[in-house]
């Protein structure tokens, strides 16, 4: 059995203030049946992984290196020395941003699991892939690069984020979530053995909010979410793990 995951990705949002949305969550679902994860910017790490009880502190990139002559980069190790368990790695926003392949990403996710850490990597297609009927080969392409090879359960999760669903208010109806999924968990299960791949649990990302949260995790293979702009008030994100937790104790 995958046990659900609730992450929260607050990106470039947050300050010591927004520690208070961190702790109400953690009070109010100090006995979650589900794991719950908040990914603040760097900035807040040590702090939240300080007040975070059940919940765990991610970060949102770390570098490939472990040390070095990178200015203003992290590594992994670092995010692992002030409290992080996990680290969100290929999210679409840095591929476009930064134009990060998913050589890099492979390679960071060597660093994060060097570190300890899970690592959380991202694929999704955008809109004009998704148009042309591309989906399946991005998707496909994004996970043989980016996955490394020792990848499993403990050590690695798959979110797929389809770049037009992420802060739209856009959702993919649940068959497109369904289709890309059971496909993840096909392609997963082939590279890896059926062992390692059933155990990688695969969260859906793009739009999720306490109203539409039942009906994607009621999809085959969504084994939680991992949520932007929900994530970054308590009285969003709740709802988002409370019917996590209504999913997880149905199945
Ligand atoms: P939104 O939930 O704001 O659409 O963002 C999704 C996302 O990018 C999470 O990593």
């Amino acid at each position: 059995m995958r046990r659900k995951l609730a992450a929260g990705n607050w990106k470039m949002n947050g300050g010591n203030a927004e520690l208070d949305d961190l702790r109400t969550i953690g009070e109010r679902h100090s006995a979650a049946a589900v794991d719950i994860l908040i990914c603040p910017p760097f900035t807040l790490i040590a702090a939240a992984a300080q007040i975070a009880g059940s919940i765990s502190i991610g970060g949102q990139n770390c570098h490939a290196a472990a040390s070095g002559a990178h200015t203003g980069d992290i590594s992994a190790q670092m995010l692992a020395d002030v409290g992080a368990s996990a680290v969100i790695l290929g999210h679409s926003e840095r591929r476009e941003d930064y134009s990060e392949t998913s050589d890099e990403v492979r390679a960071k996710a060597h660093a994060a699991h060097a570190a300890g850490l899970i690592a959380i990597i991202c694929v999704g297609e955008n809109l004009a892939q998704r148009e042309a009927q591309n989906t399946l080969d991005i998707i496909g392409g994004q996970l043989a690069t980016s996955v490394p090879d020792i990848a499993n359960g403990e050590n690695t999760v798959i979110a797929y984020e389809p770049c037009w669903a992420i802060g739209t208010g856009l959702t993919p109806t649940t068959d497109q979530i369904g289709g890309v999924h059971d496909f993840i968990r096909a392609r997963l299960e082939k590279r890896l053995g059926t062992g390692a791949g059933r155990s990688i649990r695969l969260l859906y990302g793009g739009s999720v909010k306490a109203g539409n949260a039942a009906e994607i995790f009621a999809v085959s293979n969504v084994d939680g979410a991992l949520v932007g702009g929900a994530s970054l008030k308590a009285n969003d994100f709740s709802p988002i793990i409370s019917a996590l937790e209504v999913s997880a104790n149905a199945s």
